[in-house]
């Protein structure tokens, strides 16, 4: 019978941004997150060289309200530990205890917050997994610094990174620093809170704030062990193996190329400490030339990673010669793969995508991997009971679960699994709340209508079985369709 060890990390995952609402509470300053409008066009809005930071009357900002979590946070612990959750993924807004992001003295309400929400989840038994950084800058940072690619957010990083671990060591052993650092070469303004102008280079830009974010996460990496070294600090990227859509091998090479772009050219930084072989090629084609300080190498040579983290979605297909047929993706696309079926966002569905990528990720960095996303993301229907049956997701993470339980048996070492958005929450790519991902249903619509009411859906008591298992229910029977 396959099962996972008994210490294995099962949870689910969350930012902050995406659920606490409470926008100006407590303090908070504006983060970026709050001048995103919901809707499907969000990223091509936030992308456009004239984004202003500013807020519209024709838009909606379903962030500012999120799910409430932020005075409901003790109701949706409860439910997550009925679950049975060994650990939540969580993130801090940096723009709840730095409201501006450069100021010197953290604000204590929001500190507060925080430690009513961890200590929460530590008498609960569960354990608090941390992203310092996840889509949510202080906007103060990207609107008046140009964010990441201001060399000084370096400090203010470290100096938020050191506030947190001062404060939550002996209760928060499990950090990441930024969430989905790699997404940055797809998004800037998202990951680094830079808009890039119509003049601008937007490669130079990237790889500079991408830089700087590196630079940073080794100082907050090198912080921790100094203020506590039996906290373990993870890198976290999307992952996703990229294939070529032929054998052609000119379809090979740029499915290659495309692959170690996307998952070691960060990853290589953060684990072996320095930029890949194939970077110096990269930068001389494209013009980059990446301005560092004295020491920077060093930095990242000496503070390198203690596990490496992961979001995993889909694969991507990539063609040298790309046509009409491209795919719709978390962040980054390719060609439509013929032998996959994808969600009602065109997310093309690949659980043994999952099982491929961690052996690479593995056999490249032999370093525990946490997989700390995945997830679909659907339209829920309420049944007149008031019941949800979610099978489409339960097939769905199901079959995911077996490529990781095949990757361990292959002898890759998983350390813990946190399904993405395990509480219905807005929408990253689109503002939306009807794209849910949750084994929690909550009553809240793209129309800002609902009362907030947190529903348990089938897939809650299948996600139980599996946890209380140890992942041996996922070989019992198929969910009824
Ligand atoms: C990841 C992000 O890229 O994908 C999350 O880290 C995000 O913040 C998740 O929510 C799912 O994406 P979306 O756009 O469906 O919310």
């Amino acid at each position: 019978m396959k099962q996972v060890s008994s210490d294995f990390l099962w949870g689910g995952a969350t930012a902050a941004n995406q659920l606490e609402g409470g926008y100006q509470e407590g303090g908070k300053g504006l983060s970026i997150a709050d001048v995103m409008p919901g809707g499907k066009q969000r990223m091509k809005i936030i992308h456009d060289p004239t984004f202003d930071f500013e807020l519209h009357e024709e838009h909606s900002y379903p962030n500012h309200e999120g799910i409430d979590f932020y005075h409901r946070y003790k109701e949706d612990i409860a439910l997550f530990k009925e679950m049975g959750f060994k650990t939540f993924r969580m993130s801090i807004a940096w723009s709840r205890i730095f409201p501006n992001g450069d100021e010197t003295q953290p604000n204590e309400e929001g500190l507060q917050f925080y430690d009513r929400v961890i200590d929460e989840l530590v008498a609960q038994g569960i354990e608090p997994l941390v992203t310092i950084s996840h889509y949510e800058m202080p906007l103060h940072l990207a609107k008046h610094y140009g964010g990441w690619r201001d060399r000084r957010l370096v400090t203010y990083f470290e100096r938020y990174s050191r506030v947190l671990f001062e404060r939550y060591q002996g209760k928060v052993k499990y950090w990441l620093t930024f969430n989905e650092i790699n997404g940055a070469q797809f998004m800037p303004m998202l990951s680094l809170g830079i808009a890039v102008r119509e003049e601008e280079n937007t490669l130079q830009l990237t790889y500079q704030g991408l830089h700087h974010q590196l630079v940073a996460s080794a100082l907050a990496t090198k912080a921790a062990r100094e203020i506590d070294p039996s906290m373990q600090i993870g890198c976290m990227l999307i992952a996703a193996p990229v294939y070529p859509y032929s054998s052609n091998p000119d379809d090979v090479w740029y499915a290659h190329d495309a692959e170690r772009m996307m998952n070691f050219f960060c990853g290589d930084v953060h684990v072996r400490g320095k930029y890949p072989s194939f970077a110096k090629r990269f930068f001389e084609e494209n013009g980059i030339e990446l301005a560092m300080e004295d020491g920077d190498l060093d930095i990242l040579k000496e503070n390198t990673v203690d596990f490496f983290s992961l979001s995993y979605y889909m694969s991507r297909t990539e063609k040298a010669e790309k046509g009409q047929d491209e795919a719709e993706g978390n962040i980054m696309s390719g060609v439509k793969n013929p032998y996959l079926q994808a969600s009602d966002w065109g997310w093309e569905i690949d659980p043994t995508g999952l099982r491929v990528i961690l052996n690479k990720l593995y056999e490249r960095y032999e370093l525990p991997l946490f997989i700390v996303e995945n997830g679909l993301g659907a339209y829920d229907q309420i049944e007149s009971d008031g019941t949800i049956h979610d099978h489409y997701r339960i097939d769905y993470l199901r079959d995911h679960l077996k490529g990781m339980m095949d990757a361990i048996e292959d002898g890759v070492e998983v350390m813990g699994y946190t399904s993405w958005g395990c509480i219905d929450l807005v929408s990253a790519s689109t503002g939306e709340y009807s794209k849910r991902y949750g084994f929690i249903y909550v009553d809240r619509h793209d129309d800002g209508t609902g009362t907030l009411e947190r529903k348990r859906k089938e897939s809650f008591f299948w996600y139980q079985d599996v946890i209380r298992s140890q992942g041996a229910s996922l070989y019992e029977e198929e969910s009824v369709k």
